[in-house]
């Protein structure tokens, strides 16, 4: 089956699913700010899906028959933002897919919203977020963690020059929409600068404080 079957998701008019039944936390932050690392983290202490733009961005790239596959690659290089409709329908589909078989219904989004056009399309026609979990990070420490990353990612966008163009976009365009949601007292910042553990401690504190907590698994003695 198709990723993208139509691009209807982000011209619907109403909400899919409400919040009260459908829990979206957005995951923002600079390129190599650490939101991939500290997602993982929340997985396996709160349950929830983790989907992150990007990685469904490349897999749709990578699709073989995607009539997207070239372009996606094109935006990726340019450190560029994909046009929302493909990105807010391959979030839909995912968080359907996960709804159905994993029956999951708190969702982090990692690496979404970075445009306003698109925070605006998945509030009104996929589900309002909670609000956005923000890493904070200067870019000299990304760019290290970046150029890491890349000896071993197989990214095509972590070398110098795909994260100077990265970053611009971060600045121009990204920022805004975390700077529009902070105005609406719907954003949890974190310093993203510490080790990752520590960067977790003041997550889950953040979390805590929006009244996410962790699952607290019920251990039951049995005779056996
Ligand atoms: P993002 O998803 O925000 O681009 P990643 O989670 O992929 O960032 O992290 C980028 C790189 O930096 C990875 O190689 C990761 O292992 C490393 N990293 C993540 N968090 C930290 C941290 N707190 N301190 C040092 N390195 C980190
Ligand atoms: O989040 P990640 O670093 O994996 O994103 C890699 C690239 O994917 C971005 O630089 C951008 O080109 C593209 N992307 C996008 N729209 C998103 C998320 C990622 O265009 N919402
Ligand atoms: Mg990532």
């Amino acid at each position: 089956m198709p990723a993208i079957e139509q691009l209807g998701a982000a011209t619907r008019t109403s909400s899919l699913w409400s919040p009260d039944k459908v829990t979206v936390i957005f995951v923002l932050g600079g390129p190599g700010a650490g939101k991939g690392t500290q997602c993982a983290k929340l997985v396996t202490d709160y349950g929830f899906k983790h989907l992150s733009a990007g990685d469904l961005l490349r897999e749709e790239q990578d699709r073989p028959g995607s009539e997207f596959g070239e372009m996606i690659k094109e935006y990726i290089r340019e450190g560029t933002i994909v046009p929302m409709e493909v990105t807010i329908q391959l979030l839909e589909n995912a968080m359907k897919a996960a709804m159905d078989k994993e029956n999951k219904t708190m969702f982090l989004i990692d690496g979404f919203p970075r445009k306003l056009d698109q925070a605006h399309a998945f509030e009104r026609s996929v589900v309002p977020s909670k609000f956005t979990l923000f890493f904070d990070c200067p870019e000299d420490v990304m760019q290290e963690r970046l150029l890491e990353r890349g000896k071993t990612s197989g990214r095509a966008d972590d070398n110098v020059e795909s994260i100077k163009k990265r970053f611009k976009t971060f600045v121009e365009t990204s920022m805004p929409v975390v700077d529009e949601f902070e105005s609406q007292d719907k954003v949890v910042k974190v310093m993203a600068t510490r080790s990752p553990d520590e960067v977790y401690e003041d997550t889950k504190k953040g979390l805590k404080e929006r009244g996410i907590e962790p699952i607290t698994l019920k251990f039951v003695k049995t005779n056996a």
